[in-house]
Formats: C-alpha cells, sequence, structure tokens
C-alpha cells in the first residue's frame, strides 16, 4: 500500500507528565541529535532531564492517510496521535529561562509544529512560570528559525563548537510581553 496523499496533521501541544513522557521526549531527542545528527548519548542526556519541563507535540493523522485500499472495503479506524516534537526548558539562573532540544522529526517538519512548540514554551514561561527571559544555545544554520520567533544574537555573542557544530547565542525578552493563549 502506498500513500495517496499526505494532508496536514491537527498538531496537539502537552506537557510531559511523568517518566513514560520523558522517556517519550528523549526517545524523540534519540532519533534526531542522535541518527540524524550523530551527537553521543552521553552529551545528549544529561541529569536535569528529569527535573526539566518538557513539552510534546502530537501530530493527530487520519486513519485513512496512509492507504489506497477501495473506500468501501476501509475498515472504521480512529484518527491516531503520533508523537512528532518535544523540547525542554528549565531555570539557568532566576527569571532566565533555557530552551533546548527543540526536535521536530523529519517526516513533520515545516509544518509548523516546531513554531507552535515554541509559543507553548513561552506562554508557559511568560505567564506561569514568571521567568522574563529565554537564553538559547542555537546551531548556527537554525538561527532563521529562532529569528522568526523574535529571539536575537547579543551583540557581544561569538559563533563556538558544541560536538563539532557550530553555535551562537540567542535571546529573547518575555518580561513586557505576556503571552495570550
Ligand atoms: C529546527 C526545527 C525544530 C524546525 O521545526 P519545524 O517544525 O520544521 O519548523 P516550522 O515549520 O515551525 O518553521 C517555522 C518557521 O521557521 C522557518 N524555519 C524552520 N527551520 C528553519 C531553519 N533551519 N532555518 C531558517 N528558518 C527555518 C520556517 O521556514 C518557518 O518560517 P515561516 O514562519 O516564514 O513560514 C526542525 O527543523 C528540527 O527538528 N531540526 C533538527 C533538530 C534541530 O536542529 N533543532 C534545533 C537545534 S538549535
Amino acid at each position: 500500500m502506498t500513500a495517496s496523499h499526505s494532508p496536514k496533521p491537527t498538531v496537539t501541544i502537552r506537557r510531559a507528565q511523568g517518566t513514560a513522557d520523558v522517556a517519550q521526549c528523549l526517545k524523540l531527542r534519540a532519533i534526531v541529535f542522535g541518527d540524524e545528527q550523530g551527537i553521543p548519548l552521553a552529551y545528549r542526556h544529561d541529569d536535569i532531564d528529569q527535573t526539566c519541563h518538557h513539552l510534546l507535540a502530537y501530530a493527530t493523522l487520519p486513519a485513512d492517510s496512509t492507504t489506497d485500499i477501495a473506500p468501501e472495503s476501509k475498515p472504521a479506524l480512529a484518527p491516531k496521535d503520533v508523537p512528532a516534537g518535544t523540547l525542554r526548558f528549565h531555570e539557568l539562573q532566576p527569571g532566565l529561562g533555557n530552551i533546548a532540544w527543540v526536535t521536530v522529526l523529519p517526516q513533520f517538519r515545516s509544518l509548523g509544529i516546531g513554531r507552535l512548540l515554541m509559543q507553548a514554551a513561552h506562554q508557559v514561561i511568560a505567564n506561569e512560570l514568571m521567568w522574563s527571559k529565554v537564553l538559547l544555545y542555537a546551531q548556527c544554520d537554525k538561527t532563521g528559525f529562532y529569528t522568526r520567533l523574535g529571539y536575537t544574537i547579543p551583540a557581544e555573542n561569538t559563533v563556538y563548537l558544541k560536538e563539532g557544530n557550530p553555535h551562537i547565542n540567542m535571546e529573547l525578552t518575555l518580561a513586557d510581553a505576556r503571552i495570550s493563549g
């Protein structure tokens, strides 16, 4: 059976709750940062993962989106939710958050899921945690993604290597812009 079309999925973002959800986040991170980017496990997991805030994005796929079976012979299947992306955030110092490991599976990219994840994180950070600023360590070829969300590169910052990948710090001030839900 072949995919006849690829309709845009509905996306739901939710907070990771408990160890099973965190394990799901780490699994997505492993696919993208491990398998795709080759970043070693020891670098991808650290001891703050168990205390960080994590978000999970689920894509709701129509049950018939991957089949070309004749309509009359299709079983009545429910739409299914599949994990599509994740990120984590924690407080670096009072009022200063860090968002990291922003992950969207390759098959779900360019659908706005990364933006939705970031906006959901900003809502929690600004409205619930009341942190005023976010600092993140951007891969240099991803700065456009963050720029579109309002991030800027502080003037004094320069490119540095993390695990051999060029990175640069970017920041966003949330204090004067409470985010609506
Ligand atoms: C970076 C990543 C999270 C983006 O997720 P995504 O769901 O594909 O992004 P979106 O569809 O939400 O894109 C939002 C906007 O950012 C832009 N964008 C996405 N990736 C971009 C990139 N690498 N460079 C510049 N712009 C980018 C999109 O074109 C879109 O622009 P628009 O608002 O003008 O339409 C995803 O590509 C990914 O998981 N990459 C691998 C992991 C990674 O490197 N994470 C970041 C580490 S710093």
